[in-house]
């Protein structure tokens, strides 16, 4: 059975005593799952928060982005081995934010990636097609390519210690979820990419949906073959939803 995952991104929201109860309550509630894993996804200052809220708990904490250098003159960068001293065992790379506001390209992310992995974290690599590729028919070769670039870069043994996140860009914040036969489609996709590569690593790879996920479309989500579970932006910030979320991961 794959590891089911539910992982809460932040983004750019937050504030000490927002977080003290949010964090209070995850940890809380992670010690009732026993198939999924929660996590949250914390804006670089409060980790230091996550991590004495969390530890102990079942939940698991990580950053949004990632430097791909390893240390030096980089104003503004936060390198992996940064994440990893505040106990961090995810990082995302390459969400779509990053890409399309950040400038953030195929290489770079892949860089990334192995940057988390050589700290010993784990990377969430996140891949998808904006509505514009979409439309085009183009939505395999966008994801296949943003895929296989990581892939390549950091090899079958990266890739195993990895997760991916399929999140159309169309989907993101924008209310709009795909339905659950769309993602299944890209799902099946990627894994189908995955096996062509290596059939163990494609059978056991969580593959986070996420875009527009709530308490009300979670389960029909994780009910799809390929959905493992999902990477939650606004309904993250929600105690309530988010738990409720990470509940129907369980089934
Ligand atoms: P929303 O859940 O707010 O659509 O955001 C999805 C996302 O980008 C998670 O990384």
């Amino acid at each position: 059975m794959r590891q089911r995952l539910v992982m809460g991104n932040w983004k750019m929201h937050g504030s000490l005593p927002e977080n003290k109860a949010l964090l209070d309550k995850v940890a809380a509630a992670a010690g009732g799952l026993n198939r999924a894993i929660a996590a949250v996804c914390v804006p670089y200052p409060y980790l230091a928060q996550a991590q004495s809220a969390l530890a102990g708990s079942k939940a698991a904490w990580g950053g949004q982005n990632v430097s791909h250098y390893p240390k030096g003159a980089f104003t503004g960068e936060v390198s992996a081995g940064m994440l990893r001293e505040f106990g961090c065992r995810y990082a995302i790379v390459g969400h779509s934010e990053r890409r399309q506001l950040f400038g953030e390209d195929d290489a770079t992310i892949a860089l990334k990636a192995g940057a988390v992995l050589a700290e010993g974290m784990v990377p969430v690599i996140c891949v998808g097609e904006t509505l514009a590729e979409r439309e085009r028919g183009i939505t395999e070769e966008v994801v296949g390519r943003q895929l296989n670039v990581v892939a390549d870069r950091i090899g079958p043994e990266g890739l195993k210690a990895s997760v991916l996140a399929y999140e159309p860009v169309w989907a993101i914040g924008t209310g709009k979820t795909a339905t659950p036969d769309q993602a299944q489609a890209v799902h099946a996709y990627v894994r189908g990419v995955l096996a062509g590569r290596d059939k163990g690593i494609a059978a056991t790879m969580p593959i986070l949906y996420g875009g527009s996920v709530k308490a009300a479309n979670a389960a029909e989500l994780f009910g799809m073959q390929d959905v493992d579970g999902g990477l939650v932006g606004g309904a993250s910030l929600v105690a309530e939803e988010f738990l409720a979320i990470c509940r129907a991961a369980e089934g």
